[in-house]
């Protein structure tokens, strides 16, 4: 029989583990600190009202009806779509590829903070840090390995003995550690800028690559536009209520991505850093910020940990996207499925990790033009496939399957859906004519 969610709980957990991950904690900070602040946090409050939350309610609908993997989801509704859900498929190896490279930094960087290491507030030290381990691939593969081992133990349980039961402690666990880290950082003087900062808005800071980096983050945050939804989607019970997952879910997710905010930049502002440090805002200014910090240790400790768990409960939401896969379509055994998935994906992400390191050994590896490995996966996940991916999510919802089969199946559990000619008309025409714009933009700027 086909695994499903034990409680609707576990499947919100699940889903918002999924959602909540380095988008938040590593990504929200560093585009709101380098996209005008307030600007990007209103753009993104706009577009996951408008856009964000529609689609996740068709993902999740397209998921619950078909109860199939995000290819058969799309195959048993129209043969002509299953190309969805293998780019979803394909898309799922990349994404992971990369965001896995980044997962064993943060252990790394988990490792080091447990250490006490720390004890520098010169960011320019701390920055030598973080390229000398971009320089070393034997540690970089050994973290990204260690992270990749973490997130197979945890899908070859499956969904209710793994998926689910990881999710559940990690999520109130991670709540927590960022409440606390949060209340730390606004009790610092002079952390008040930084709230400003993240809230006072301020029109003239928009433009459009502020839009479109509020749109990409949208959907990144949200896991919109690889399967992921459709394929958690497909293992709840014809009771589960769809509309309360699909503002329970995005709210959390919203929830922290704030908090991430709180908790990283009125310290940088307190502490009189630069928000605009991009990437390595959390692996450069945040150590520092913590050296400056009374009790810094013991936050710096909580933090990572806090990004750690954000990490796994990410990945192993795209792990389980070719996993449900082969095992609804091929008829293969969970375990070796997971297995040899992860391993393949593990030889994809090994040259993204080694791409980055500034030193002239690995520059070898950034094959495409000027942009390395590690950036063309990243690129054509988020720019690229999430938002196409998204474009066709609604599209499809909107006019293949249609409004009404997809209203019928979210009202079959009982609830009555008062927005539905309103989310109706969003998924027809609205979402799809503002993310084809966008898309065909992100098209046009990565050819240049
Ligand atoms: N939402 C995750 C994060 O914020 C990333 C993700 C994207 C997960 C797409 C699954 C699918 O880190």
């Amino acid at each position: 029989m086909r695994d499903k969610w034990s409680s609707k709980l576990g499947f919100i957990l699940a889903a918002a583990g999924s959602a909540v991950g380095l988008g938040n904690l590593w990504k929200f900070p560093y585009e709101a600190g380098s996209n005008g602040g307030s600007a990007f946090v209103l753009l993104y409050f706009i577009f996951l009202i408008l856009i964000g939350i529609p689609l996740m309610l068709a993902a999740l609908t397209l998921g619950r009806k078909t109860k199939k993997s995000v290819f058969g989801a799309y195959q048993s509704v129209d043969q002509r779509f299953s190309f969805v859900g293998a780019l979803g498929v394909i898309g799922s190896f990349f994404l992971l590829a990369f965001y896995s490279a980044v997962g064993g930094w943060v252990l790394y960087y988990l490792k080091e903070a447990l250490l006490n290491a720390f004890t520098t507030t010169n960011p320019d030290v701390l920055g030598l840090k973080f390229s000398e381990l971009l320089n070393s691939p034997l540690e970089l593969i050994m973290y990204q390995g260690f992270f990749m081992v973490l997130t197979t133990v945890i899908v070859l349980r499956g969904i209710s003995a793994g998926i689910e039961k990881v999710s559940k402690i990690m999520m109130p666990a991670l709540f927590i550690m960022i409440v606390i880290i949060a209340i730390r950082n606004l009790t610092l003087p002079g952390s008040f800028e930084g709230v400003k900062f993240l809230f006072a808005f301020d029109v003239s800071k928009i433009n459009l690559d502020v839009i479109m980096n509020a749109l990409g983050q949208v959907f990144f945050s949200l896991s919109i536009g690889i399967g992921t939804l459709v394929t958690y989607g497909s293992y709840l019970d014809k009771d589960d209520d769809l509309l309360s997952s699909s503002i329970i879910i995005p709210s959390i997710d919203t929830g922290i991505a704030l908090l991430a905010g709180l908790a990283t930049l009125p310290a940088v502002f307190a502490f009189g850093f630069e928000p605009t440090g991009g990437p390595g805002l959390m692996f450069i200014t945040l150590p520092a910020v913590f050296a400056s910090m009374p009790f810094g240790y013991l936050f710096s400790v909580i933090f990572f940990f806090l990004v750690f768990f954000a990490a796994l409960t990410s990945s192993i939401s795209m792990l389980e996207i070719p996993v449900s896969y082969f095992i609804d379509e091929k008829n293969t055994r969970r375990l070796p499925t997971t297995i040899v998935l992860a391993i393949v994906i593990m030889l994809l992400g090994i040259p993204a990790a080694l791409s980055i390191g500034p030193t002239e050994a690995w520059k070898s590896f950034a094959v495409i033009g000027s942009i390395n490995i590690f950036d063309v996966y990243d690129q054509f996940t988020s720019n690229v496939l999430l938002p196409t991916g998204g474009f066709l999510l609604s599209i499809f919802v909107g006019h293949v399957l249609g409004t009404d089969q997809a209203i019928e199946e979210i009202e079959s559990s009982g609830v009555t859906f008062r927005l539905k000619g309103i989310w109706s008309i969003l998924i027809q025409y609205i979402v799809p004519a503002f993310v084809g714009l966008i898309m065909l933009n992100s098209y046009y700027e990565l050819l240049l």
